[in-house]
């Protein structure tokens, strides 16, 4: 274990299954609704997202294609700041796509209700959002996770994807950040 790390939440082992499940349901219910002219868009959230994201099209047995956008609102601190940016220019078209945002860890929600809320002014046929983590207390802006990897704790999270200042992001597991480390 990083030494940095108090203890470790997930391991790789876990969060490989619970992708595999999570693969094999968005599999079923889209199923029906895209196909090879009408792939499923699923669109990462840089940069955290990119790790469960690789691993989470790859058990997603359809036509998928690819797209990232970046959403900032913590810099270097461990409390999200409350200001959301979102590119106004996506660089890709949703209108009358089925649309799967994927996205590391849902904490107040502020960032993804806003980007939702973008999305759904280009119309698209549907906008759904897989996490793979929760942390429900922090809650500020209700939203609803169509797809969730698993609950956690209200502590500071590294590793899968997830960092603190840059840090971090390649830890096969989930752990909880040691708090010397951010105060
Ligand atoms: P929200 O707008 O507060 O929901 O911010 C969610 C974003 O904050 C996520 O996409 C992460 O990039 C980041 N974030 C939230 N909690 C953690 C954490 O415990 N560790 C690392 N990043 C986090
Ligand atoms: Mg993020």
């Amino acid at each position: 274990m990083h030494k940095d790390v108090e203890r470790i939440l997930f391991t790789e082992e876990e969060i490989a299954l619970r992708i595999s499940q999570l693969g094999e349901q968005i599999t079923q219910d889209y199923k029906s609704k895209v196909n090879s002219e009408n792939p499923l868009l699923a669109v990462g959230i840089l940069r955290g997202a990119t790790i469960f994201f690789s691993d989470l099209v790859r058990k997603i047995d359809l036509p998928v294609e690819f797209n990232f956008i970046s959403m900032s609102s913590y810099g270097n601190e461990s409390v999200s700041t409350g200001k959301v940016q979102i590119r106004e220019d996506l660089g890709f078209n949703i209108h009358n796509r089925e649309v799967l945002i994927i996205e590391d860890i849902i904490d107040s929600g502020n960032s993804i209700s806003a980007l939702k809320e973008n999305f759904r002014k280009m119309n698209p046929s549907d906008v759904k959002l897989c996490a793979m983590l929760n942390k429900p207390a922090r809650r500020v802006t209700e939203v609803e996770i169509d797809y969730c990897g698993f609950d956690t704790p209200d502590e500071f999270l590294v590793g899968y994807g997830l960092d603190f200042a840059q840090r971090y992001r390649n830890l096969p597991y989930v752990g909880v950040l040691k708090k010397s480390v951010y105060s």
